[in-house]
């Protein structure tokens, strides 16, 4: 397979953070009665801010007390603490192994996007001193149905010029591998816990262009190899 570009998910691919995102949501959960610990987190890796504080209403058993209005001023209280805590990243926060990866992609000239469902994205990759190796980052605010719909890494696709069955998508989050899959395209996930990735690696240090050349000869001969 002739590749032509790489999609990248962005928390907890390119930078870790869930833990900021925790903190802040802990605290906005806090105020509204609702204790929050590391499970609940797990369970919002990957999903849109609203449809975080739906499912942390849902854990309080407090879905039904809240107009749509008032929804939005907690889901905005939660991201202004974010973005306060967003000033501590900087190019250290970068996970190991993705710089680099980043800079050999560029110098082979395969496609770099973005498939975040974050709103906070550009900023981010501003923060990281990586804004500039993005060819295209999908507009999250454009996106009508998140991951698993293969939505959001379709629209990178097509920004980038590129066909999914040529595009390889990297992912932490289960929904995330399941878009990648539905979108035709080839499928990297990160993390120990994941399945149905054409290739499942245990951190972003072994995301080696080594490792995605074998890949691509691999899906030369079964595209469908899915562990
Ligand atoms: C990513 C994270 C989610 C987060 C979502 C929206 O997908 O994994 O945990 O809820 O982005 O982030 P935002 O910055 O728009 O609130
Ligand atoms: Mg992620």
């Amino acid at each position: 397979m002739m590749l032509q570009a790489l999609i990248f998910d962005l928390d907890g691919v390119i930078t870790d953070t869930a833990h900021l995102h925790f903190i802040a949501w802990r605290s906005v959960a806090a105020e509204l009665g609702i204790q929050i610990d590391e499970e609940v987190n797990q369970s919002l890796k990957g999903i849109s801010r609203m449809a975080s504080l739906e499912r942390i209403l849902q854990v309080g058993g407090k879905t039904e007390l809240f107009s749509e209005t008032e929804k939005l001023a907690i889901a905005a209280r939660k991201n202004e603490r974010y973005v306060e805590l967003l000033s501590s990243l900087g190019p250290a926060s970068i996970l190991p192994g993705i710089a680099p990866l980043l800079d050999e992609l560029k110098s082979r000239g395969v496609g770099i996007g973005l498939a975040s469902a974050s709103l906070n994205a550009p900023g981010i990759l501003q923060a990281l001193g990586l804004a500039a190796l993005f060819d295209y980052c999908a507009d999250a605010s454009r996106i009508a149905h998140s991951k698993p719909d293969p939505e959001i890494f379709l629209a990178a696709c097509a920004g980038l010029g590129a066909t999914p069955q040529r595009c390889i998508g990297v992912e932490d989050a289960q929904a995330g591998i399941a878009a990648i899959n539905a979108s035709g395209m080839v499928s990297i996930g990160i993390g120990a816990t994941l399945s149905d990735a054409n290739l499942r690696l245990n951190s972003t240090e072994e995301l080696t262009w080594r490792r995605i050349a074998g890949l691509m000869d691999l899906t030369d001969t079964a595209t469908s190899v899915r562990r």
